[in-house]
């Protein structure tokens, strides 16, 4: 398994651990829900969608022969999907905790981010997608 497929799955599993933990934080102390956004991104975007990523990049290429991957813009895209990820995060507990934080902008920062790597991984798999020849 390449290198980025590798870090793609490792940063999956930290944002699986850090939205369980928001979660039960959640149940625990109420005030806490204001970060559900928070508690939701780092599940459906850090977790859900950097596994497909990292999936993806490893096992599309051994399904489809067309689709040979990129180490360089791949390992750009785990780069923007990581650093964008954290920015939201801060961004966001900025935004929820001191509304006048400049850090608030880091969600935007961020979120440009995850935007620019999800078109590097959909230009790289779409490219692939070429149908077989009999
Ligand atoms: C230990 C596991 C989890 C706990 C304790 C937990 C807890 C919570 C709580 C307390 C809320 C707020 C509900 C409310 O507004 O009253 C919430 C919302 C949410 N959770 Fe979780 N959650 C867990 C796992 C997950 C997982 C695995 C996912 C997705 C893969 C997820 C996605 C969401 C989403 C999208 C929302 C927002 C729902 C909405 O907008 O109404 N959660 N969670
Ligand atoms: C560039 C990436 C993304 C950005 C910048 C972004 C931004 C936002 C913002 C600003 C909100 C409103 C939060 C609020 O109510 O205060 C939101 C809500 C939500 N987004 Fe995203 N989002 C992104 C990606 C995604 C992805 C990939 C998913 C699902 C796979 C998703 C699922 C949701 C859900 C379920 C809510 C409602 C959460 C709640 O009720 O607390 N988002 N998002």
């Amino acid at each position: 398994m390449a290198t980025y497929a590798r870090n793609f799955i490792r940063l999956c599993l930290i944002s699986l651990a850090l939205g369980f933990l928001l979660g039960i934080e959640m149940i625990i102390h109420p005030a806490a829900l204001a970060y559900r956004p928070i508690h939701a991104h780092l599940l459906l975007l850090g977790f859900m969608a950097n596994m497909v990523f990292g999936v993806g990049y490893h096992i599309l290429p051994r399904f489809q022969g067309h689709v040979t991957i990129p180490d360089m813009w791949a390992s750009v895209h785990l780069h923007l999907a990581g650093w964008g990820l954290l920015a939201m995060i801060v961004g966001w507990f900025a935004r929820l905790k001191l509304i006048d934080s400049p850090l608030g902008h880091l969600l935007l920062v961020g979120g440009l981010a995850e935007c620019v790597g999800v078109l590097i991984f959909v230009t790289i798999i779409m490219k692939g997608l070429v149908p077989n020849k009999p």
